[in-house]
């Protein structure tokens, strides 16, 4: 399968910013581990990165085009703030998973929101790095379970 892996503002940043919350990892270095792991499996990761929500929602539209069958999101401070990330997600029906390094519900009360876990199909949180693992190895069960 094709699964495009999304990350939104200030991911970028991953490895000098605040690694208490974000741990020590590089988003190349996490990108790289990630395809890795699904090259193993015979699977396809498209890995993208942007600042901005227009770019992301634009990406998003992309995947519909591309064939893509799972997406892995860490949308960032988005999470709290995109209705317009949730209706791209809910306009190309490409099923997802919302992942966050840090554990929000840990943190500031306005990261206790997000605009996207009531439709994802899973939310993986507070688990650094290995949490974008986990939510590869979900979507490749999930994506070979539909095409059975
Ligand atoms: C984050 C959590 C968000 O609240 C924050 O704005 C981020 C990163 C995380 O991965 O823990 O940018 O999504």
């Amino acid at each position: 399968a094709t699964i495009l892996l999304l990350n939104g503002p200030n991911l970028n940043l991953l490895g000098k910013r605040e690694p208490g919350h974000y741990g020590s990892l590089s988003l190349p270095q996490i990108e790289s581990n990630l395809t890795a792991l699904a090259t193993e499996r015979g699977q396809t990761l498209l890995c993208y990165q942007n600042n901005t929500e227009g770019a992301l929602v634009d990406r998003i539209h992309l995947a519909m085009d591309e064939g893509v069958e799972f997406i892995i999101i860490n949308p960032g401070a988005y999470t709290h703030t995109s209705i317009a990330l949730r209706d791209a997600l809910l306009g190309v029906a490409i099923p997802f998973i919302e992942i966050h390094l840090s554990n929000v519900h840990r943190r500031e009360s306005f990261r206790h929101h997000s605009y996207l876990s009531d439709i994802a199909e899973g939310v993986i949180l507070g688990l650094g790095a290995v949490g974008y693992e986990l939510a590869l190895y979900a979507a490749i069960q999930k994506t070979s379970t539909n095409m059975t």
